[in-house]
């Protein structure tokens, strides 16, 4: 029977790049407390279940926000249009003044939503996980909108992208 050495370390670096070698899309979670608004990019998104819906995301556990995320009773998730790598960039900078210029609304559950994204999901928390060094949440999507026939910005090993091809079947 063959071992596995758990302690065995995986070279970070390539793991990491070998992980981005999955492309995906961006999104910013955004959620608000009495300190203010407090906002996140992530491409960790990803769908759960459609009955109930839910959706999920894993949060760096060195996040400045991660405290205040994991205590807010709403949050929205942003994902962005092909136009919006500024923003992606804007809320993926550590403790930065992400809101000032950033244009939004409020969401019908108090909490700050990006003006004008791909998609809009309105989100009570559902269940928040241990994941190692980041913390898995999921969300309970109560309310959702979309925008725009605009293609989304896509990430993919390390770069942002945007569609290329469609491919069409049969
Ligand atoms: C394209 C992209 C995707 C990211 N995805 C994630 C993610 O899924 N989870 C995460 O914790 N951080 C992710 N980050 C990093 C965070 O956005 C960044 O650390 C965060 O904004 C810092 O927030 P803070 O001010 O709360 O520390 C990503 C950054 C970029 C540029």
């Amino acid at each position: 029977m063959t071992t596995i050495d758990l302690d065995a370390r995986l070279d970070p670096r390539e793991l990491r790049n070998a992980l981005g070698r999955f492309a995906t899309g961006i999104a910013v979670v955004m959620a608000k407390d009495e300190e203010g608004p407090m906002g996140v990019t992530v491409n960790s998104f990803s769908s759960v279940s459609l009955d109930p819906p839910l959706v999920l995301f894993c949060m760096a556990r060195s996040l400045n926000s991660l405290a205040r995320l994991e205590k807010a009773t709403a949050y929205s998730v942003n994902i962005l249009h092909g136009t919006q790598k500024e923003i992606s960039n804007r809320f993926a900078r550590a403790g930065a003044d992400k809101f000032t210029d950033t244009p939004c609304i409020d969401g019908s559950l108090g909490e700050p939503c990006l003006a004008s994204a791909h998609a809009t999901f309105e989100c009570v928390p559902y269940a928040h996980y241990d994941g190692g060094d980041h913390v898995i949440f999921v969300g309970r999507v109560v309310h959702m909108r979309t925008e725009g026939e605009e293609d989304p910005l896509l990430y993919y090993r390390g770069s942002y992208r945007l569609l290329a091809t469609l491919i069409q079947e049969g």
